[in-house]
């Protein structure tokens, strides 16, 4: 029998942070497969590696030891300009910090993915405009950031994660900043739009409201992955 292909595969993956005077090991020896079609959940206390295990997924860190592959292709592998559109195609990514372009309206950020990937600009602010009336945000297309409420600014940048349709959506605590109805309206598109047989969906989060959502919860403590809940189980607040 073959085993379902994996989206994500990490094996023993090691991140130390070297700030010149300390040395901090975030990760260390991280193991997890996501499957395809898989909606995994990562939590764990404050410090113990989550932004960095999913930067170092989607490509945003390079590990330090060990093995990371995504959709079969190992990205510390790549050369810089062949990671950077493997990530542009393939990868979508909120930040905690939402990280949206301060000058460009909420249109033209969540526009970027597209006109990178080389649609024309007309045409991805029209696309935008439709994702923004997807995260209840129509009115408020030609917003700035700074013009917008933390909230509204986390749905910006969910949009801008999910508008290039890619195959794998990686989100740092999406919810934080949203009500309930939000959020769950939110975590409903996002899944719409990631969950199809050759796709996936890691979502950081604290937000024990929207456990209901993961396939699995992988727990993280002290840099290492320490437990899987399986489908069906109801993970604990
Ligand atoms: N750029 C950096 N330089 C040095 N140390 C860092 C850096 N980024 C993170 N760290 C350290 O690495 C460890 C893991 O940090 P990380 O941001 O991955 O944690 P986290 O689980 O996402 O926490 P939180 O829930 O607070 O967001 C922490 O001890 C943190 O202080
Ligand atoms: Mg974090």
């Amino acid at each position: 029998m073959n085993p379902s292909p994996l989206a994500v595969r990490c094996q023993n993956v090691v991140k130390i942070y070297d700030t010149g005077d300390q040395k901090v090991t975030a990760l260390n020896g991280v193991n997890l497969e996501i499957a395809m079609g898989e909606l995994m959940m990562l939590v764990g206390p404050s410090g113990c590696g989550k932004t960095t295990l999913i930067s170092v997924i989607a490509g945003i860190l390079d590990q330090d030891d060990g093995y990371c592959e995504v959709f079969g292709e190992d990205l510390l592998s790549m050369s810089n300009q062949r990671k950077l559109n493997f990530r542009a195609r393939n990868i979508g990514f909120v930040f905690q910090a939402f990280n949206l372009l301060p000058a460009l309206t909420a249109a033209e950020n969540v526009s970027v993915p597209l006109i990178i990937n080389g649609m024309k600009r007309s045409d991805a602010e029209r696309k935008a405009v439709a994702v923004l009336e997807q995260v209840g945000l129509g009115a408020r297309v030609t917003a700035l950031p700074s013009e917008l409420s933390g909230g509204q600014q986390q749905r910006v940048a969910i949009a801008r994660a999910l508008i290039h349709s890619p195959r794998l959506i990686v989100c740092d605590e999406p919810t934080s900043s949203l009500d309930h109805e939000t959020g769950h309206n939110v975590m409903t598109l996002l899944k719409e739009v990631a969950l199809h047989k050759d796709r996936a969906l890691v979502i950081v989060t604290h937000d024990a409201r929207i456990f209901d959502f993961a396939d699995r919860i992988a727990e993280m403590d002290d840099g290492h992955i320490v437990g899987v809940k399986g489908a069906g189980l109801k993970a604990k607040g």
